[in-house]
């Protein structure tokens, strides 16, 4: 079968690769020119553990291919994929959609066969209407179906998530759609991966739901976390102690900065868009968000708090390690990291960090930050160091080192990747987030 995704992205390129590799024909198509030329040479424009190697082998095998030509590439197409960005509007917060108005035309008018047309891109409830009416107003003869798809791949285990999903959603409204979706679909089904089939506006809807309940879990878990350090308990007992109740789950439970990245903090703004416009008022999702945005400089309080105060913070220097979202990306969006260095920054505390893949995207985003070569360049001469990310390379730091380098042995770890008592007795002043 053939397969055409447009938007060669984080979200395109993935699935395009994985589904090239269930041995589909694939292309990616993409208006970025330079982005298609460095595909060609095997460059990838994302950092995703595993993907230029699947990307590599299928190129290999001639099932996968790239263009900029819309029309060549969804010539023959079975399926064309949807895949661009729905940034969040400035202004306003709700989804820019334009983005997939403009594929919609386009394939609209250079439609040459029966296809079906899929959004895997997040969009808002209504969306594959109007996908719909744009296909129908371009006057297309041929059959086309307008399904929604969407991805609930996360970013470092992208590969894995699409190979091995907890579920396929799939919105579809007339039984052309569902057909050409099962075989898209077909060497999933048979590692038995539910497919669940449902309208198109609940598939559009399940979406934005999953990804603001996890924020939502996360957020609750934050609070508690805050709530262990008042009272003297352990977030991560308390965390598992819930978790193991098989209707909470443990999943989604690690207390931390808060979350960031692409999706959580833009897909709940869409949401509480969508839920004003049809006013019915999603309050909880409105509180996650908030509390989440006034968590992250929380954050940078917390270590100015481990400076001494701010008084005493004021001309001292801190080592931050990590700066990317999570670990195994470089994706800075919406990363704690730059609300924790943006509130030192305030408070006349200067900043070095080392993050291993995400310190070419941090430097514009934080200009006042200097970047360190390597974690202990970035310790050495430091009054307090901060784990942002939990990247495996800060799991085990030479301690007797960072002591040796550090101004002051004040560790602050927002991830809780280290044991208090072990970190007490190795001569820290450590602090964490809900243990004491
Ligand atoms: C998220 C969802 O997990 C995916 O299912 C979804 O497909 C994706 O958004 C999307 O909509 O495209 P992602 O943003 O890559 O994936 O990252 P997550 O692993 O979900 O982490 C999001 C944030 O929450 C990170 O900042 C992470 O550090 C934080 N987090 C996560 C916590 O603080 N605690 C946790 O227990 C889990």
């Amino acid at each position: 079968m053939k397969i055409a995704m447009v938007g060669s992205g984080y979200v395109g390129l993935v699935s395009g690769a994985c589904f090239a590799d269930f041995g589909h024909d694939v292309v990616c198509i993409d208006k970025d020119q330079s982005k298609i030329d460095r595909l060609h040479e095997g460059v990838m424009p994302i950092y995703e553990p595993g993907l230029d190697a699947l990307v590599a082998s299928n190129v290999k095998a001639g099932r996968l291919t790239f263009t900029t030509d819309l029309a060549e590439g969804i010539k023959d197409a079975s399926a064309i994929f949807i895949a661009v960005g729905t940034p969040s509007r400035r202004g306003d917060g709700h989804a820019d959609l334009s983005f997939v108005y403009a594929v919609a035309r386009e394939v609209g008018e250079s439609l040459s066969n029966d296809a079906v047309v899929v959004t895997k891109s997040t969009v808002p409830v209504g969306t594959g209407d109007e996908v719909e009416r744009i296909l129908k107003e371009s006057g297309t003869p041929h059959q086309v179906a307008v399904v929604s798809n969407p991805e609930f791949l996360r970013e470092g285990a992208a590969i894995g998530d699409f190979k091995r999903p907890d579920r396929i959603v799939i919105g579809a409204e007339d039984e052309f759609g569902r057909e050409v979706m099962r075989e898209v679909y077909r060497p999933l089904f048979l590692n038995e991966s539910p497919i669940l089939f449902t309208s198109r506006r609940s598939s559009e809807l399940i979406k934005y739901a999953a990804n603001a309940f996890l924020a939502t879990k996360i957020t609750f878990i934050n609070e508690i976390a805050d709530l262990c350090e008042k009272v003297g308990g352990n977030v991560q007992d308390v965390a598992r102690g819930i978790g193991l109740d098989g209707r909470i789950g443990g999943k989604f439970l690690h207390a931390g900065p808060g979350y960031g990245g692409s999706c959580f903090p833009k897909d709940t703004l869409a949401l509480l868009k969508t839920a004003e416009d049809y006013e019915s008022p999603v309050r909880i999702v409105e509180a996650v968000a908030k509390v989440n945005d006034l968590r992250k400089r929380a954050m940078g309080r917390k270590v100015v708090e481990a400076l001494g105060g701010a008084d005493a913070a004021r001309g001292k220097r801190v080592a931050m390690l990590g700066l990317t979202f999570k670990p195994n990306t470089d994706d800075m969006r919406d990363s704690p990291a730059i609300a924790v260095a943006q509130t030192l920054d305030d408070a006349g505390v200067s900043v070095a960090a080392y993050d291993p893949e995400g310190m070419e995207l941090a430097k514009p985003l934080m200009p006042e930050v200097e970047m360190a070569a390597d974690p202990y360049t970035a310790i050495e001469g430091a009054d307090a160091v901060v784990i942002v990310t939990e990247w495996d390379a800060f799991r085990a730091l030479d301690l007797e080192r960072v002591k040796a380098l550090a101004n002051a042995p004040v560790l602050v770890d927002l991830r809780n990747i280290y044991q208090p008592d072990a970190m007490r007795e190795a001569g820290f002043a450590y602090s964490s987030i809900g243990r004491v």
